[in-house]
């Protein structure tokens, strides 16, 4: 037997650093018995503080009352036993450091700690979920539950799936998600990124080589995304805010070696190797794409994009989205939701698709890819015959 939604009460959230904390908040508040484990005692007394001081927040902008926080609260325990916090729980995720040796170590304890008919979920960004599953005795049982953060705030959960899990475990999960008032989306196979980051890659990616080629600024591109198509940032100012020159560089490795179903076989762009070589991380290392000395955010005209063609940028995400649809990885409404509630997106690609028509992405893809003959980033931006199909066949999305 497996839990179902009817029978989950408790939950268990190994790994009390920022996103389990806010997992756990989240799990708490929404009535269920709570226990978070960490190895660190100091990250558990964070944790407890962090998720008042958020409760705290939610009371002031009326989201929560003073009654249900307190209620909350005491149904929090937060433990460096993993027996107490692991023992007698229906539902677990592991929100420990992003290794695969330390994931596999904790889903080895948890699979011998907790209860049978527990459904074990790992808040992993990218790492290989079907190899955490296949180091336990119920690999059916395991999942993965892509939250973003804040997870108090952020609307979306990708519910990611393995060969070994039966829909039922993946129709548990989703059930568990809603029932914290959040979005579940479906990622149908264990692919490399899952769905939003997957559309964040070429977010970021097409833009680098438009600049590495010297075909246009890196101003003129945030100008054009951020104000003539309203994303919350242009892909530069938004990869220095994340962090994504090192987390790119960094994972190019991993990523390359990956052999999961539609990995990644093409490099990084160089133009990030050579901020990276300098050390400009993005804002946390006050330089990255743009300099940060004397102020928080880059200065970024509204005129300077007017005359860049955003449908550039566009058409490779649009055509990765295909491509997930294609390969049965997610749904068109899924593909879209994780766009607009995990990147903020003003509308999701196959939407867009819809809007302008996919002859017209078509086209743009076609001339993309025509700049990357002489780049291993080729195969990346050849149209995926779903979008060949909708373009000749005069045919949309939705
Ligand atoms: N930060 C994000 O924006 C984000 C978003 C989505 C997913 N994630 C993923 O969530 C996971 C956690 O990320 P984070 O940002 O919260 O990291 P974090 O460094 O803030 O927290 C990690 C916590 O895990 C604890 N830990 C380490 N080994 C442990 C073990 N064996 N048992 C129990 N606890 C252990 C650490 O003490 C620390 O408190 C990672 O897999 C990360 O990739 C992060």
């Amino acid at each position: 037997m497996v839990v179902t939604i009817d029978t989950i009460d408790t939950i268990t959230v190994v790994g009390g650093g920022q996103m389990g904390r806010g997992i756990a908040a989240v799990a708490a508040l929404a009535g269920y018995e709570t226990y978070v484990n960490d190895i660190d005692e100091s990250q558990l007394e964070e944790a407890e503080e962090q998720i008042e001081w958020s409760y705290e927040k939610s009371v002031e902008n009326g989201a929560a009352t003073e009654t249900e926080i307190d209620e909350a609260m005491d149904r929090l325990t937060f433990t460096s036993d993993f027996e107490e916090a692991a023992g007698n729980t229906d539902f677990v995720t592991e929100a420990a450091v992003e290794q695969q040796a330390v994931k596999e170590d904790i889903f080895q304890d948890l699979d011998d700690v907790a209860p049978e008919d527990a459904i074990l979920s790992t808040n992993t960004s990218g790492l290989n979920i079907t190899q955490l599953a296949e180091v336990t005795d119920r690999p059916s049982q395991v999942v993965g539950t892509h939250w973003f953060n804040p997870p108090m705030l952020m609307d979306l959960v990708e519910v990611i799936m393995t060969e070994h899990a039966p829909e039922s475990v993946g129709d548990t999960t989703e059930a568990l998600i809603e029932s914290f008032d959040k979005t579940p989306i479906r990622c149908k196979m264990d692919i490399p990124s899952f769905i939003v980051n997957r559309l964040m890659r070429p977010y970021g990616e097409g833009p680098a080589w438009m600049v590495y080629r010297g075909e246009h600024s890196i101003e003129e591109i945030d100008s054009a995304m951020k104000y003539k198509e309203g994303f919350p940032m242009g892909p530069f100012e938004l990869a220095d805010f994340t962090g994504g020159i090192q987390i790119r560089v960094e994972g190019e490795q991993d990523h390359l070696e990956d052999d999961r179903p539609m990995s990644y076989d093409t490099e990084v762009c160089p133009i990030l190797h050579q901020l990276y070589d300098k050390g400009r991380y993005g804002r946390k290392a006050d330089a990255g794409y743009y300099d940060y000395d004397e102020r928080d955010e880059p200065q970024i005209s509204v005129g300077e994009g007017q005359g860049f063609d955003t449908l550039l940028v566009w058409a490779p995400i649009v055509n990765e989205a295909a491509k997930m649809v294609q390969n049965d990885v997610a749904s068109v409404e899924d593909v879209d939701t994780g766009a607009r509630l995990g990147g903020n997106w003003p509308v999701g690609p196959l939407e867009k698709a819809d809007e302008v028509g996919a002859d017209v992405i078509l086209e743009k893809l076609t001339e993309v890819a025509s700049r990357h003959e002489d780049t291993n980033k080729l195969a990346e931006t050849l149209p995926c015959e779903l979008l060949v199909e909708k373009a000749k066949n005069d045919e949309t999305f939705y």
